[in-house]
């Protein structure tokens, strides 16, 4: 195996990086907009109770195969099955988990864009630059294009770096700087007028709405796109691990620090919204639900903006630039499934690999986007509901049921010698058996049917 592969220079990191992939659009968008539907604080108690069951054993799961292998999740499921059909399912996971991240990049990249069109359209508005503002914010197929291949540079150019130089050094600059940017965010809404009503929607549970059919799948699908899970881009993070860190720890970690954004997120977006009903701005669709999705994001809250004059177009400047680092600490982990496994297996440069792949993905991208209406929901729909799930319930597989118990403890040994007395050795490999593959098997038969 390749012994130049990179690795994590410190926990903190390691957490930035990892938290980097979880903390994206999911989070910052996804989240909030789900707990308005859904019973406001009743489904955060059902989110946060299913990131502690549900996601955070599955991403033990990929951290632990990963570091033990210390390679990409082809070579690492090979390396942790007991026979020679087991290692060929592995390799099938691990090319599957591949693709499936490389489609997740390029429907996410086509959403960045956007997103990066709205900071810059901001950034206009406030040099007096309205035709240009104007240009950025219609949804035009050459505006697409553009900002789609920029932020698919962005992440190139972060990926080409490698582990430390790249992934580490970014995600340890950006990911202190959209907590501190969320943080004067949610304290600048507060005070507007409004804000309260929406802070009451969130944080008072109305337990009828959350007893709602398909709350619960909803929230674990949540919860399991937020923390990244599924196509190894958990497992090739944790492969870049020391064999020195904790792993239950640096896991606990990342899954508190997603679920904290995530529920501050909350405290920004519905008040906005409220904010927004306040000055005017309609937030409720015609059968009466709260607006959410890409309307939300793209008309709502501008329209908001809008109502708030010069004070307005820097907020909207800071919301769109928050939104952008945490899409970018997400693409990143997201390339670098695809980059690490032809570096290691088809025995590519980094550069060459990073770029390749990185130009593949933006052509998938550009074809999407020239058949918007058919594709970008199928993608969409392939990959986090159909794809991700399967793949998690495999990782579980691996990790419960195929992988020698014995060898597990001796990884888990290595950065914490007392685990076998701990809380963690006593739950996790019968929950990660028995209660994960059940509960994941419970959201794809739903996703079926549904
Ligand atoms: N977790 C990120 C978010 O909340 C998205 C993400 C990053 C992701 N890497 C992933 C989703 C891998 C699925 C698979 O937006």
């Amino acid at each position: 195996m390749a012994t130049n592969r990179g690795e994590f220079s410190s926990r903190f990191g390691f957490v930035m990086a990892a938290a980097g992939s979880a903390v994206g659009l999911g989070n910052v968008w996804g989240f909030p907009t789900q707990a308005a539907d859904n019973g406001g604080a009743a489904f955060l108690f059902v989110y946060l109770l299913l990131a502690l069951t549900l996601a955070y054993p599955t991403l033990m799961a990929e951290l632990i195969i990963g570091r033990h292998a210390h390679a990409n999740a082809v070579s690492a499921l090979r390396l942790i099955s007991p026979g020679r059909g087991t290692a060929r399912f592995g390799t099938v996971t691990g090319i599957y988990g591949f693709i499936v991240a490389s489609l997740i990049l390029a429907f996410y990249a086509i959403v960045a864009g956007w997103i990066i069109a709205f900071f810059l359209a901001s950034a206009c508005q406030l040099l007096g630059l309205d035709g240009l503002a104007d240009w950025l914010t219609r949804f035009g197929m050459g505006r697409n294009l553009l900002f789609m291949a920029l932020f698919m540079l962005l992440t190139i150019g972060i990926i080409s770096e490698g582990v430390q130089r790249g992934i580490e050094r970014w995600s340890s600059r950006l990911m202190p700087l959209l907590l501190a940017t969320l943080l004067c965010l949610v304290l600048y809404v507060m005070t507007l007028e409004g804000a309260m009503d929406g802070l009451k929607v969130y944080l008072l549970p109305d337990f009828g709405a959350a007893l709602k059919p398909g709350l619960i799948i909803a929230a674990l699908g949540s919860a399991f796109f937020s923390l990244s899970l599924g196509v190894g881009t958990m497992l090739i993070y944790g492969s870049y691990l020391t064999d020195r860190e904790n792993l239950p720890v640096v896991g606990s970690l990342v899954t508190l620090v997603d679920i904290l954004i995530a529920v501050l997120a909350g405290f920004l977006v519905l008040p906005a919204m409220y904010v927004a009903l306040h000055n005017g701005v309609q937030i409720f669709t015609d059968s009466g639900e709260l607006i959410s999705g890409d309307s939300l994001l793209f008309t709502v809250l501008p329209e908001l903006f809008s109502t708030m004059g010069i004070a307005g177009v820097i907020v909207s400047m800071v919301f769109f630039f928050l939104m952008s680092i945490a899409a970018l600490t997400s693409s990143i982990s997201m390339l670098e499934v695809p980059v690490a496994y032809t570096i290691e297996e088809h025995n590519v440069g980094r550069k060459k690999a990073v770029f390749v792949i990185g130009g593949l993905i933006a052509a998938a991208s550009a074809v999407i986007l020239l058949n918007f209406e058919t594709l970008f929901g199928l993608t969409v729909s392939f990959t986090t509901r159909y794809s991700q799930p399967l793949l998690g319930f495999v990782f579980c597989l691996y990790a419960g049921w195929l992988w020698h118990r014995d060898k597990l403890l001796q990884e888990l040994r290595k950065g914490n010698p007392e685990v076998a007395q701990g809380l963690f050795w006593k739950v996790w490999p019968w929950h990660v058996k028995f209660v994960c593959p059940l509960i994941i098997l419970a959201i794809f038969g739903q996703a079926l049917l549904g």
